[in-house]
């Protein structure tokens, strides 16, 4: 199946390649062309330019763009999706001014998605976290990492990764089917039972969890909520270490409210992001600056929590390789909307709309290892892609805040 847009008042996102993340000044450009064509071909980008250069190809299915901004799709490589009930009552005693941690020393947060979740079969949490990837798709995002970490025993651990694994089997509820990754977030809290005995948590997650989950080849990556009253950093590297042995790379939640020295910590073990980054002391720039690791900000976090954001200039402007996120989770980011991360992103982070869609886009796909297919418009990357009609550029998205201003998004070269 071969489709061609032809007369595309702008194409953005433009590149010969994206081997490496984005960093300092190349942040700041946001490489298009206008007047261009784009030729798609079993599913995958086979061809763009100018419309000047524009030699005739062939194509079922022909389309004229002059109104239209043709993008790559966003990447979110950060969500907790799979949950079994929303958490409004926290939401309420927050705003009386309970503090996110006061909830979680009650009994709340993660430790009440658990037990919610405990509750749910594996059928009924597909059919709800289906219905959160079509609703996310149709707002652009085209390729997603989900986490377990609500479960916290090895059944609802297990229940939840198996869950992921179908999602990407299957898709959205129209079959569409985007890359998926699977993280595997045993480490997120202490359940209850183990609030007297952490050794024994640590060693259900590394010496039955793990194992299981890499026999069943349930998940992609290892995540640890590195944080004061949750995971410390030598019981973080523990289970870095641990995932590394059944091939498992790290993607990490540090310095959400504390800087305890996990980055440098996560930096040295190799990890493929730290998420999060609220709390940056100078020493956490250090370990950043340069480093393959990226550092995936969470904006909607912060603005849901009324908390800190992340500093992502200085980050960017000290050689860090910044990508932005959703967390969509019930607890501290109820929504997967990446067009409102954007916003927030440039309204409260003060990132220009070019700084912000490359962490959405070319850096999200590092911090997903999906650089290869996807992230930008590049020959031979997947077509997945977000479609605008009359608009004048890319500040458009972030400016238009609140709102889905996308006309169409395409996955694998088809309109969803
Ligand atoms: O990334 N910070 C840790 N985990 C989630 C929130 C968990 C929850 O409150 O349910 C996060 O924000
Ligand atoms: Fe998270």
């Amino acid at each position: 199946m071969s489709i061609l847009f032809t007369n595309i008042k702008e194409l953005l996102q433009v590149r010969e390649h994206t081997n490496e993340p984005l960093r300092g000044k190349e942040m700041d450009d946001l490489p298009s062309i206008k007047n261009a064509y784009l030729w798609l071909e079993d599913g995958l980008i086979k061809d763009y330019g100018s419309m000047d250069d524009f030699l005739p190809h062939p194509a079922e299915e022909v389309y004229d763009c002059t109104d239209k901004i043709i993008t790559p799709g966003y990447v979110d490589s950060h969500t907790h999706l799979v949950f079994a009930a929303t958490r409004e009552r926290e939401f309420e005693d927050r705003i009386h001014g309970l503090t996110y941690e006061e909830i979680a020393a009650r009994g709340g947060g993660i430790l009440n998605s658990a037990a919610s979740l405990e509750k749910m079969t594996e059928d009924e949490l597909y059919e709800q976290a289906r219905l959160r990837l079509d609703n996310v798709v149709a707002q652009g995002t085209t390729a997603i990492e989900i986490k377990s970490g609500y479960g916290l025993s090895v059944e609802s651990e297990l229940k939840i990764l198996r869950v992921i694994s179908r999602l990407k089997k299957s898709g959205t509820s129209n079959n569409c089917i985007i890359p998926i990754k699977a993280t595997f977030l045993g480490a997120h809290a202490f359940p209850v039972k183990y609030k007297e005995n952490r050794e024994g948590y640590i060693k259900l997650i590394i010496e039955e969890m793990l194992p299981k989950i890499a026999e069943e080849q349930l998940a992609d990556y290892v995540d640890v909520f590195c944080e004061k009253n949750y995971f410390t950093v030598d019981e973080m590297l523990r289970i870095i270490e641990a995932g590394s042995a059944y091939g498992l790379k790290s993607k990490v939640h540090v310095n959400q409210f504390t800087s305890l020295g996990a980055i440098d910590a996560a930096v040295k073990a190799g990890a493929v992001s730290v998420d999060h980054l609220e709390v940056m002391g100078n020493e956490d720039f250090t370990a950043l600056s340069g480093a393959k690791t990226i550092a995936t900000a969470l904006p909607s976090c912060s603005f849901f929590l009324g908390l800190d954001y992340a500093p992502v200039n200085e980050m960017i402007d000290q050689n860090v390789a910044v990508s932005l996120a959703s967390d969509y989770n019930p607890g501290s980011t109820p929504s997967g909307n990446l067009n409102f991360v954007f916003s927030l992103a440039c309204i409260k982070m003060r990132m220009t709309p070019q700084r912000a869609f490359n962490a959405l886009t070319v850096n999200a796909a590092h911090a997903l290892e999906v650089h290869d297919e996807l992230g930008s418009i590049t020959i031979g990357k997947r077509a997945n892609l977000m479609v605008f009609k009359n608009i004048d550029g890319i500040a458009a998205l972030p400016y238009n805040f609140g709102q889905v201003i996308i006309d169409q998004v395409v996955v694998d070269g088809e309109f969803i």
